[in-house]
């Protein structure tokens, strides 16, 4: 079964294709604004400029045509509602073209299932990190249960936030981890974990009155340390209260290695399996929506809007 899935819940519009569950191809393209953040109606142009070409691009890439595609799968949400709109118009008007069922997909779940495809982990605590979430999940009776997550933020969003007060472009979490690899000064930090939720909120604050006090790098190598030991914290804390003995790290900022680092070495002290995610498949991309889309094959879906503030737990997993 050929499966076409379609990202596009902000920054990235990706089309991903899977033969039977295999990844055969992953194309994508990332607005990178000059300045400032995303502006939703900027996401969405983007996309619309893209679509053909990444479409295309994929299909080359497999070797397939339109009409060889069995089920079209887009990312229903959580996202900003002018992107999500693109992938949903794109799917829409294709499985009904090519008369094809459509699914849609929590862009959360494809997160994790991708991560869970790429480690070969069957039941780890899942730590998803990226610009818009941070949660630690556990699957638990047909169902991704946020077991702890940020009250304010995502992590890669205080990242960028961070990042754009030193003047590095959205995004700058790989920018933060090139600065911090250059230092080993750590400036003490608020450390604010409450039960299994993180806050970043007020480390913000405190981060922005540092710039230009301290250097940048030092900043960088703090700020990464610190937030990365809270989330790390907390995923070992689930690992221990659901008895799970391996970690995946998942969501744009697995693409990082100190955090991918720390995992392991706190899994290993526990003696838990921990492997990282390739980097292709950390971001957002079509590849995890398609293999997602191909999981849930058989659903039955009444509700095929988009679903801008969809959540990973409401989703009852039957494929497992
Ligand atoms: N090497 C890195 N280190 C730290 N952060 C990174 C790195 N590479 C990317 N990021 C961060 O990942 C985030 C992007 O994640 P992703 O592509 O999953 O998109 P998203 O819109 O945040 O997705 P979601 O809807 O899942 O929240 C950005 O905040 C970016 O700065
Ligand atoms: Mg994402």
């Amino acid at each position: 079964m050929k499966v076409l899935g379609i990202e596009s819940t902000a920054h990235t519009f990706g089309v991903g294709i899977v033969d039977d569950g295999k990844i055969i191809a992953n194309e994508r393209d990332t607005l990178k604004p000059l300045s400032g953040g995303i502006i939703p109606r900027e996401a969405a142009s983007h996309h619309y400029r893209f679509a053909p070409t990444i479409l295309k691009n994929a299909l080359d890439k497999s070797g397939l045509k339109l009409k060889d595609i069995d089920l079209f799968a887009f990312s229903q949400g959580p996202g900003i509602i002018p992107a999500l709109k693109v992938g949903y118009q794109l799917s829409t008007f294709l499985s009904k073209k090519y008369k094809k069922k459509l699914i849609g997909v929590n862009h959360c779940i494809a997160h994790l299932e991708i991560a869970r495809l790429y480690t070969g982990m069957n039941d780890p605590v899942m730590l998803y990190v990226s610009g818009g979430n941070t949660q630690v999940i556990t699957y638990y009776n047909k169902s991704y249960i946020v077991f702890g997550e940020t009250q304010d933020i995502g992590v890669g969003n205080l990242l960028d936030k961070t990042g754009r007060r030193m003047g590095i472009p959205f995004p700058a979490g790989p920018e933060i981890e090139k600065l911090a690899m250059k230092s080993k000064k750590y400036i003490e930090l608020p450390y604010s974990i409450k039960g299994m939720d993180v806050s970043f909120s007020g480390l913000e604050t405190f981060v922005s009155k540092l710039i230009g006090k301290e250097k940048n790098e030092d900043i960088a190598f703090s700020l990464q340390e610190t937030v990365f030991s809270m989330l790390i914290e907390a995923s070992e804390r689930a690992m221990a209260y659901c008895t799970k003995n391996s970690l995946v790290i998942t969501g744009g900022v697995a693409a990082n290695k100190r955090i991918n680092e720390m995992g392991k070495i706190m899994c290993r002290d526990r003696k838990a399996k921990f492997s990282p995610i390739p980097i292709e498949f950390a971001g957002d991309n079509g590849a995890m929506i398609a293999y997602t889309g191909y999981l849930m094959r058989n659903y039955k879906q009444e509700d095929l809007e988009i679903r801008p503030r969809f959540r990973t737990d409401t989703v009852e997993i039957n494929y497992r």
